[in-house]
């Protein structure tokens, strides 16, 4: 097979990659894509840096395994963790994250150099979207907050409703409901965006809200092609996708986070 035809490997510790998928897709339709969602030990976001970087090499591992031309580590919290040790690892193929990409969105849109993130407690504690805020922008202003129960409301598909607003509000309220507020919210999570719309009714309407599946899709985009790797068939590229824990809990919650119905017979249940 030439190299071009090769799938892009993404994995995410669940579902909530497949935004970063979905974007991919639009761009590039007629790539291959090979997706995995390690449902099974779900969440990463509460796990030690030590487990993070370990369950991200078996799953990187898995996809290298079946031959990429790109890996997309298409997970906030075990890009922070395990970016450096799998470009390492993997090395000379390809590896891009969804960190630096968000905070190169975010830098864009704020105006007043002030930034709120909100992720996992392991993203926020590894400081990795303070870091790459800093990089882009020396000097600019960071306010950031775990969110993990954020992650759960996603997950259940309680994407509004006063339960869910109550929340948002709880974690945001305190960030933005001051006189020096940041003027964008960056959402460091692959579940976040699902909850935009209750994030959306309690900000105030000059916020910027951004985030990392549309600016890491175009840097793969960019990648793909500085490197001659786009696919040059132009046919609709064909998708798999693995699961460690039951397909057709991936296939109802995996639906949800692509916008369309996932095929049950294009989920394979894998063990790392
Ligand atoms: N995919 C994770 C992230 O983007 C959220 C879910 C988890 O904690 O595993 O950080």
């Amino acid at each position: 097979m030439n190299a071009d035809s090769l799938p892009i490997g993404l994995f995410d510790s669940g579902v909530g990659g497949l935004t970063v998928l979905a974007a991919i897709q639009r761009r590039m339709p007629n790539e291959n894509l090979l997706y995995l969602g390690d449902t099974a030990r779900l969440p990463y976001g509460t796990k030690s840096p030590g487990t993070i970087a370990r369950y991200a090499l078996q799953a990187a591992s898995k996809l290298v395994a079946l031959r990429i031309k790109l890996l997309v580590i298409a997970c906030n919290t075990a890009t922070s963790t395990a970016l450096p040790d799998l470009r390492r690892h993997f090395a000379p193929l390809p590896v891009i994250g969804v960190i630096e990409p968000g905070a190169a969105a975010a830098v864009e849109s704020s105006r007043k150099a002030h930034v709120a993130v909100i992720a996992t407690e392991a993203t926020i504690g590894r400081g990795a979207y303070q870091e790459a805020l800093q990089r882009l922008q020396p000097g600019i202003r960071v306010t950031s907050k775990p969110c993990s129960l954020l992650v759960a409301l996603a997950e259940e598909g309680w994407l509004e409703g006063r339960e869910c607003e109550s929340v948002v509000a709880r974690y945001l309220n305190p960030i933005f409901k001051n006189e020096d507020a940041p003027d964008c919210l960056l959402l460091g999570c692959t579940h976040f965006p699902l909850l935009l719309n209750p994030i959306r009714n309690i900000l105030n309407p000059d916020v910027r809200i951004v985030d990392s599946a549309e600016t890491t899709a175009q840097c793969v985009l960019d990648e793909l092609a500085s490197t001659g790797l786009l696919r040059k068939n132009r046919n609709k590229g064909k998708v798999r996708f693995f699961t460690t824990d039951d397909p057709e809990r991936f296939v109802h919650t995996g639906s949800l986070f692509l916008g369309a119905a996932l095929p049950l017979n294009s989920v394979q249940l894998v063990d790392l």
